[in-house]
This record gives structure tokens, sequence and C-alpha cells, in this order.
């Protein structure tokens, strides 16, 4: 391990310990979507943070992590933003149990954060995008069919609700499906995160 890696692991590390989480740590998930592997990792603590400002966001957005693992993003949303709700939904009961713990613990230690938050335990494949929500989030959390079922809900809630969608997407593997449906513009681009807008 090197020395910078070493700093991070300290930090993220501190930051748990911080809020009274458990949001580390890689959880492998074999055969769940069939020969795509998919396994669990947090997001680097500030991967919201870096992508969008708190200026950007106002008490009507709503946000939703699809694929939300131990809620790393989701406490990040409703510690560091204004947002309305912030949703999170997860496949694998284990990891949502654990994501549940941890808002809950976050927000007893730290009474100013205080934001709604809503958990899910389903399937993105059966998820239907609330017609309120305005910034997704998502850490490279699935691929393939999945990915376009969840891209799927996300455009037919938006024409259901016309609305300006900022997706913040981590590690974004699927970018070419996304720009192939037409409807997803580029708005910025950092160092593995690409911030698109649905229209
Ligand atoms: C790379 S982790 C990202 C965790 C979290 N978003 C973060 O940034 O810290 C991807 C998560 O997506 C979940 N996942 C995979 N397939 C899913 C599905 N079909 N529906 C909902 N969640 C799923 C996995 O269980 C895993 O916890």
């Amino acid at each position: 391990m090197t020395a910078i890696s070493a700093l991070r692991r300290t930090a993220s590390h501190a930051l748990d310990f911080w809020y009274n989480t458990d949001t580390a740590g890689k959880i492998e998930l074999p055969g769940i979507h069939g020969a795509d592997q998919i396994y669990y990792i947090a997001s680097p603590w500030r991967s919201l943070r870096r992508a969008l400002s708190p200026a950007d966001v106002t008490s009507s957005d709503v946000f939703l992590d699809v694929g939300c693992g131990k809620g790393r993003m989701v406490l990040e949303a409703v510690s560091s933003y204004r947002f309305r709700r912030c949703v999170g939904v997860e496949l694998v009961p284990e990891i949502y149990r654990h994501a549940v713990r941890n808002i809950h613990n976050a927000q007893r230690r730290h009474r100013r954060i205080r934001g709604r938050v809503e958990l899910i335990n389903q399937d993105i494949r059966t998820f239907a995008v609330p017609d309120d929500v305005s910034v997704v989030f998502a850490f490279n959390p699935f691929r393939g069919p999945v990915w376009t079922a969840a891209i799927d809900s996300l455009i037919a809630s938006h024409d259901r609700s016309p609305r300006r969608i900022r997706l913040v997407y981590v590690n974004p593997e699927e970018h070419r499906e996304l720009v192939a449906t037409g409807r997803f513009r580029v708005e910025r681009e950092l160092p593995g995160t690409t911030v698109y807008e649905l229209r």
C-alpha cells in the first residue's frame, strides 16, 4: 500500500468514526446479475460534494442513490445539502440493513442531520423512479440490462413529469449507452465522474 492510499484509508475510517457508521469494506456479490461481476464498495467520501455544489441544490430537490450500498452517499446528501428528501435503493438485504443502521446512528449522533431519508430494499429493475427525483447518484452500480432498466425508469419518470434531472455518475462505464439514448447531455466532466442532465 502506498503512503497516499494508507492516508486515504485512515481518513475514510476517521469519517466513519465521526458519523458512528460502518460504510467501508468490499463485499463480493457473485452471480446476482449473471456474468456481470458486481460488488459492494463505497464511493470515496465527498464524491457527491466534488460533483455538485450545495449552492446548486434547493429545498425542492430530491436525491436518489441507485444501488445505495451501506448509505455513504445518502448520508453525504442528507448532511451537506438542503434536499427535501434523500432516497436510497439497495438490492441486497444485508447491505440494506447496514444502510438503515448507518443513517440511524449518524442522525442520532449528529442532531443537525435531520433531513428525511427513505431507504428501500428493492431491485432497481422493479423500482419506479418517483416523479420528484431531481438528482441521481450512481457509483457504477450495475451494467448491461440492469443499468438500462434503471435508466428507462428515470426517462419514464421525466416523460411523466418533465423537470431538470441531474445524474452524477462515478466511474461511468455505461457512458456510451447513456448518450445513445439521446436524452442525456454531459453537463460537466471531472476526473472519474461525469455529470449529465436529462432532458
Ligand atoms: C458499487 S456499490 C455503490 C454503493 C453506494 N452507491 C456508494 O456510492 O457508496 C453498488 C451497490 O449496488 C447494489 N446493487 C446491485 N444491483 C442492484 C440492483 N439490481 N438493485 C439495487 N441495488 C443493486 C449492490 O448491492 C451494491 O451495494
